[in-house]
């Protein structure tokens, strides 16, 4: 193994064992190369004052080389925060100032020791990067039984792991911790899991209330007080779009530090937080550990994207930073944030005005970009197929009963003329009509 790959187990091993374990095969042998190229090039950037000739970069005029058709649509910045390579783990102060902003959304982690965050080409980039870190062969990864269909290719078909599947409600349509617990504990003979919380969830739009919270992270401390190491990461994909009374925060923050075998990753980014989702700018960030552990994994985390990506691509990095620092954003984000609850609260009043029957129920949702229709007494792929063939909608059918809508991309005047479409179609279905 690689000195500074063995070098970075041995100062995991020292401080947090069972985070050392829970490391994949790939895990272990990944390191940031220190004496390569970049760490050359960078040595360059401070001390080669005269001819800088290290990086496979063109200059000219002291400024990274570019063309005029590009850079007269970006006049707007400076040619070193477009053209040149962003570094591996991201544009330094956007790794800063998206630390403070989920410092400052997410209470609980105060007083929390956490990495700087890593910039990655968003979020499945960043599960991505988790599942070659903690997934092999034959891990267990841990999720509700309605959750995102990527999670499958990420972790199952690219690495190899089970999915290990809990229904998402209790018989009290509330998130139910009792199936995550039960399928944790059954993960006792292996050893690890690797449990992955979405909130709000894809596809059905729910968030967990805080007690309901609390209730997840009692369920992880049973599984780690009965000896299995768990990886619990939080897909913060639609943070913030918290529209009732649920939890407004991240788990993340209770999960660092809660016990020697948790170890706490939060995966999220711009991407449907900041409606850029062409722009590819996520972040993973570790919680709870010594600062030489979380450098390790920091590290590692590098390592990776050098191996795949070399770097994320830097233009939107610098639009994400210039976002985050101006003085208007918050206002603008919040203007759209009332767009969101506008559209989400129209559905549940439509949904609960008693005009379409009995023909469905929905799974409870206060939260994000979706919601789900279960469909009682017809099937989802004729629902759907008839709403795009008869009724010119396109809608998401999962499973034999599920329909996902997307409220997120629906202007609020038009839902109703939405959902009245969706009723006709299920009757349509229901009278054998295809
Ligand atoms: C739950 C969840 N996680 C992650 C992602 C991926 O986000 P990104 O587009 O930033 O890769 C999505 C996108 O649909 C998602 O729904």
């Amino acid at each position: 193994m690689n000195p500074l790959a063995q070098q970075l187990n041995e100062t995991l091993t020292k401080d947090n064992p069972h985070v050392a374990q829970m490391l994949s095969g790939l895990g272990k042998a990944i390191y940031m190369p220190k004496l390569g190229i970049l760490s050359q090039s960078a040595e360059a950037k401070q001390k080669a004052k005269l001819y800088n000739a290290t990086i496979g970069i063109a200059t000219e005029n002291g400024k990274p080389m570019h063309l005029d058709v590009i850079q007269e649509t970006l006049s707007a910045y400076d040619p070193k925060d477009i053209y040149e390579y962003a570094p591996p783990a991201g544009k330094a102060e956007l790794r800063t100032v998206w630390r403070d902003k989920m410092l400052v959304e997410n209470p609980s982690i105060a007083g929390k020791n956490i990495s700087l965050p890593v910039v990655t080409n968003a979020l499945t980039h960043g599960l991505s990067i988790v599942s070659d870190l903690f997934a092999d062969v034959g891990d267990a990864v841990i999720v509700p039984d309605k959750n995102w269909e990527n999670y499958e290719l990420t972790f199952g078909i690219r690495r190899g792991a089970e999915m290990v599947y809990y229904p998402l409600y209790n018989s009290d349509n509330r998130f139910n911790s009792a199936g995550l617990r039960d399928s944790l504990l059954a993960q006792k003979e292996r050893g690890k899991a690797i449990v992955l919380l979405n909130f709000p969830i894809n596809p059905t739009g729910y968030t967990p209330s805080l007690e309901e919270g609390l209730e997840i992270v009692a369920a992880i401390r049973d599984a780690a007080e009965a000896g299995i190491n768990v990886v619990v990461v939080t897909d913060d994909a639609y943070f913030g779009l918290f529209f009732e009374d649920s939890l407004q925060e991240s788990l993340f923050g209770h999960l660092s530090g809660m016990h020697e075998r948790v170890l706490a990753v939060k995966v999220d980014g711009a991407t449907k937080e900041e409606y850029v989702w062409g722009f590819r700018v996520g972040f993973i960030t570790y919680g709870g550990l010594t600062e030489a552990s979380l450098s390790a994994l920091e590290q590692k985390t590098v390592g990776i994207i050098r191996a795949t990506i070399s770097s994320g691509p830097h233009p939107s990095q610098t639009f994400i930073l210039h976002a985050l620092k101006s003085d208007k954003f918050e206002a603008q984000k919040e203007e759209k944030f009332h767009i969101m609850k506008g559209r989400a609260n129209k559905v549940k009043q439509l949904l609960d005005s008693g005009k379409y029957g009995e023909e469905w129920t929905y799974y409870p949702f206060n939260s994000g970009y979706f919601m789900c229709l279960k469909l009682l007494y017809v099937e989802a792929e004729a629902v759907r197929q008839r709403l795009l063939n008869t009724y010119e909608v396109g809608t998401i059918a999962l499973g034999t009963s599920d329909l996902r809508v997307a409220f997120s991309c629906i202007e609020e005047v038009n839902l109703e003329d939405l959902f009245d479409r969706i009723h006709q179609a299920v009757l349509d279905v229901k009278e054998g009509k295809v």
